[in-house]
């Protein structure tokens, strides 16, 4: 080793050790007559110190050509610091230098290497190298770290078997669009890169795995967001011989083990929440349950008083924004515009004030009365001081413009803490989902997810296919859902009826998914599991809104990483060799 110690390592016990460090220097400090150097490694800062007089003279000059970033060993002893730094572990103490070596110089470096910097997001992900090298960033991957190395210990202790399914593979029906790859040894032909490893789990429960696991990458060629990487991981799972309850347990109890392990939380019993519950009152399938705002349905109540934006609504609902009567105009008018925004599509929103004494004043004062006024009170259970925001319009549109405003308003009133975590599970998802564009169904989790056995008759009436619920469910935290699965339909009856709904025709359904209607014939137990987005784990739990921060090298919002500038052209005979006749060349 070229150290004996770490830069992060050392306290005032050391003192009168001898010591060699090694790290890059953060940054030198010349005081006239004592010279200081902060020596960074991942572990921490170590204070350097040459002094004139007292350390040799060649030292101090070489010191000082050190500019940031320079990678250096260093040889000296540990000392007492006159002015200690409270803010560091190694705060105490300082190396008395006897021996420096450049083992590197560096290049000025194009931002800051400090907890703050002065680069920006796109500077940064070019060097994102140099970003690394930075505290918060380096520890976002520690924490990735330890939470892999806690699933491992738990799953392990579970009986699961970690098992790598292969990359290179055929479609897969996670609904995204799929990264492919061009074939060199079958020409005109393509692997498709997986969108989670669904059909090889359910094909190991079949071959008798029992309990499987990977912790594995995912591609999915889809618009990006803040929680959406066209590259991400999963901790994907899956049991064979359970039902539901089984696989909601045993889940729970992973949840509950990060929390405990990582971050030093007991969680208890996570509450489950129906789909329809979900979309009724937080007008979302993934609701922030950190606070309560909950959605009250206005309709029967509103109408017939002449007020034609709610007379002709499918739905009228609102919040009570609790203690916010004294939003001012200008305020009012902000959320007015939130929800008028092309995302959300309101036409506007209607507000009331419970005011002093309880009564109620609105904006649509004209059309409704006192009395009137007060069984919207009533209804929003609310008190003196409270404030009512509502909108009205088609059922789907408003629930989710709605839940935005809700949201924001969380945001507003400080609800949202992220050292609070409100994990829970929404269950009886509907089976189908019906899109108009396309004239017809689509799974709602993917076509393998089982229907619940007591929906199944409604399956045979064109008017209730949509009313069937599934035995899937999602795992939900603050508003996040970090994680999805469903109990496996196993029976090749029920599977070839599923594709038939999903508008597959038997050839169409062999091609794609024969080798699992093979399988399911020789002998398929029950099973079921589940896959956690693993990014969107790490970053909750690291109080961040962005899962970018906990992947070491990621993708920018056009899917670009441009440290290595990919996605890239590739050379004629490239092209040629892939038998791909035409690269279509975009002029930039
Ligand atoms: P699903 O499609 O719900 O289920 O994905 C599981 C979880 O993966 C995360 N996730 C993503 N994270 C980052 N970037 C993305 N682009 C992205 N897409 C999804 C989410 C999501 O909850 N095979 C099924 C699981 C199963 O049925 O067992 C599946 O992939 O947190």
């Amino acid at each position: 080793m070229l150290r004996t110690h770490t830069c992060g390592e050392l306290r005032l016990d050391n003192a009168g050790q001898t010591v060699t460090l090694t790290g890059w220097v953060q940054r030198t400090r010349d005081k006239g007559g004592i010279f200081w150097v902060d020596l960074r490694d991942r572990y921490g800062i170590t204070q350097l110190t040459l002094e004139e007089g007292v350390e040799a003279d060649e030292l101090r000059e070489l010191a000082r050509t050190l500019g940031r970033e320079f990678v250096v060993q260093v040889t000296g002893k540990v000392a007492e610091r006159y002015s200690k730094n409270e803010k560091i572990p190694t705060g105490a103490i300082e190396i008395r230098v006897q021996q420096l070596e450049v083992l590197n110089p560096a290049k000025l470096p194009p931002f800051l290497i400090e907890d703050e910097t002065d680069g920006g997001d796109d500077l940064r992900m070019k060097y994102r190298y140099l970003d690394l090298r930075r505290t918060p960033v380096r520890q976002n991957l520690m924490l990735r770290h330890r939470m892999a190395q806690a699933v491992r210990r738990y799953l392990d202790g579970e009986e699961f078997i970690e098992v790598e399914t292969p990359v290179l593979i055929k479609s897969t029906p996670e609904g995204a669009r799929d990264f492919v790859v061009p074939s060199r040894m079958n020409p005109g032909e393509f692997y498709a890169l997986p969108q989670s490893p669904q059909t090889f789990k359910q094909l190991l429960m079949v071959s008798g795995f029992d309990r499987y696991f990977q912790i594995v990458k995912c591609f999915r060629d889809e618009d990006l967001r803040a929680d959406r990487q066209p590259e991400f991981t999963q901790i994907d799972c899956e049991m064979a011989f359970v039902e539901q309850e089984d696989i909601l347990n045993t889940f729970e109890g992973l949840v509950k083990y990060l929390f405990k392990e990582v971050k030093g939380l007991e969680i208890s019993e996570l509450p489950r929440m129906t789909y329809a519950d979900a979309m009724r009152f937080y007008g979302n399938d993934k609701p922030d349950t950190r606070f309560e705002m909950k959605f009250v349905e206005l309709s029967d109540i509103v109408k017939g008083q002449n007020f034609p934006v709610f007379d002709k609504a499918e739905l009228v609902v609102g919040i009570n924004a609790i203690n916010c009567a004294v939003y001012t105009r200008k305020q009012l008018d902000e959320l007015t515009e939130f929800v008028k925004r092309p995302q959300l599509g309101a036409t506007g929103l209607v507000y009331a004030r419970v005011e002093a004494g309880g009564t109620v004043k609105s904006s649509v004062d004209k059309f409704y009365s006192q009395e009137e006024l007060q069984k919207w009170k009533e209804a929003f259970n609310a008190n003196e001081g409270d404030l009512l925001l509502i909108l009205a319009g088609d059922a789907n549109k408003t629930r989710k413009a709605l839940s935005e405003l809700r949201l924001e308003m969380g945001q507003r009133l400080g609800l949202r803490d992220k050292d609070t975590f409100s994990p829970l599970w929404v269950v009886d998802f509907p089976l189908l989902e019906y899109i108009e564009e396309e004239g017809r169904y689509f799974a709602m989790h993917h076509p393998f997810t089982s229907p619940k056995p007591e929906d199944l008759a409604l399956l045979d009436n064109p008017n209730t296919i949509g009313e069937v619920r599934a035995n899937a469910y999602d795992m939900v935290i603050n508003g996040v859902e970090v994680g999805g699965g469903s109990i496996r339909i196993h029976d090749r009856g029920v599977q070839a009826r599923m594709f038939s709904l999903l508008g597959f025709s038997d050839e169409e359904a062999k091609a794609q998914f024969g080798f699992l209607l093979d399988a399911f014939e020789y002998g398929a137990p029950p099973h079921g599991g589940i896959a956690f987005g693993f990014d969107r784990l790490c970053s909750l739990f690291g109080g961040a809104d962005s899962i970018r921060d906990f992947i070491a090298f990621p993708k920018n919002n056009s899917g670009r990483d441009v440290m290595i500038d990919s996605p890239a052209q590739i050379s004629e005979a490239q092209l040629k060799e892939l038998s791909i006749k035409t690269a279509v060349v975009p002029t930039k």
